[in-house]
């Protein structure tokens, strides 16, 4: 089978690399390739892929409102080009997508059939390539994910490895609730999904939901520093983008698959056992 992955050098891609092995896939990122291109889809079509897994994406939540015409072309009309391409080849397309697809605004774990209500650039962005994806009439699988972290790139597990290094006391937000989710165990279940025949949208997260503030805790207790982590609200952190305060999401469709991920915790755990310090400084 041929497997083209976009956004290859990112948290993502990269494990997904891993878990197929580079020499089986037909890696796709920038420079090389630019989603705002649009030679995209034919470029893909040249590839002639059996299945596309679409990681690539743009990612900067507070970026995005100042870039949203930058956000829109590569995460909404960059994947439009990917899932034409996928329909014109009869290849099956996995779009990776987010739970800030949400606004946040339910207190029960948001299932599939929810509707979405992007409140920010980014979130909208993602939706609109959901919608281009649905459209196409490409064999697909919107699979959404959230929180996530890896060894490659940047994420806020190495921001507060970083900042629990040199600072004494981390201030972290108290009030949003999410599913931490470590970029492997989504990588391997993404490769079990591609096993079986299932299409439309699927939640696929690490287990259990916790604030980042309680994220942070487990953090400096897993990595053991000394640092004390602070309690703090959404608007004390001043970010430019809206975030959903509650953006949990339901493992029930992954479940009844057979398919569940481990607790957050348990795979931060093992994060800590393989990430060294030194990473935690980016270096991409
Ligand atoms: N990170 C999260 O917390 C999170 C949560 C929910 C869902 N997701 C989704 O999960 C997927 C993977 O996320 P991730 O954390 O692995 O992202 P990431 O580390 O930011 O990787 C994204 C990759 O896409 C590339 N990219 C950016 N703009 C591009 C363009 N114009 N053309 C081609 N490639 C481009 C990036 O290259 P550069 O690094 O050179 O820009 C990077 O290699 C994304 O679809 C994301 O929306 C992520």
């Amino acid at each position: 089978m041929r497997i083209l992955i976009t956004g290859v050098g990112g948290q993502l891609g990269s494990a997904l690399c891993e878990v197929f092995g580079y020499e089986a896939v037909i890696p796709k990122d920038l420079p090389d390739f630019d989603l705002t291109n649009p030679n995209v889809e034919e470029e893909i079509i040249e590839s002639a892929p059996d299945l596309i897994i679409h990681a690539g994406a743009y990612t900067d939540v507070d970026g995005a409102e100042r870039e949203p015409g930058l956000a829109l072309a590569v995460n909404a009309e960059g994947t439009e080009q990917i899932a034409r391409a996928a329909a014109r080849l009869g290849a099956r397309l996995m779009y990776i997508s987010t739970d800030y697809v949400f606004d946040g605004k339910q207190r029960v774990p948001y299932r599939e059939d929810d509707s979405p209500r992007p409140i920010n650039r980014y979130g909208f962005s993602k939706w609109k390539g959901e919608q281009a994806v649905l459209a196409s009439g490409a064999k697909a699988l919107i699979i959404r994910t959230a929180w996530l972290y890896g060894s490659v790139g940047k994420n806020f597990v190495k921001s507060i490895m970083r900042a629990a290094q040199s600072e004494p006391i981390l201030k972290v937000v108290n009030d949003q609730s999410g599913c931490p989710t470590y970029a492997e165990d989504l990588a391997a279940s993404i490769a079990s999904l591609t096993r079986k025949d299932v299409e439309g949208v699927i939640h696929t997260t690490n287990r259990g939901q916790c604030t980042w503030y309680e994220f942070a805790q487990a953090v400096v207790r897993e990595m053991g520093f000394s640092c004390s982590v602070v309690p703090i609200m959404t608007e004390q952190a001043g970010r430019l983008a809206k975030r959903p305060p509650y953006s949990v999401l339901s493992p029930d469709r992954l479940v009844s698959l057979g398919l569940e991920l481990p607790e957050w915790n348990q795979a931060l755990a093992r994060f800590a056992k393989v990430v060294p310090l030194s990473l935690s400084y980016p270096h991409k």
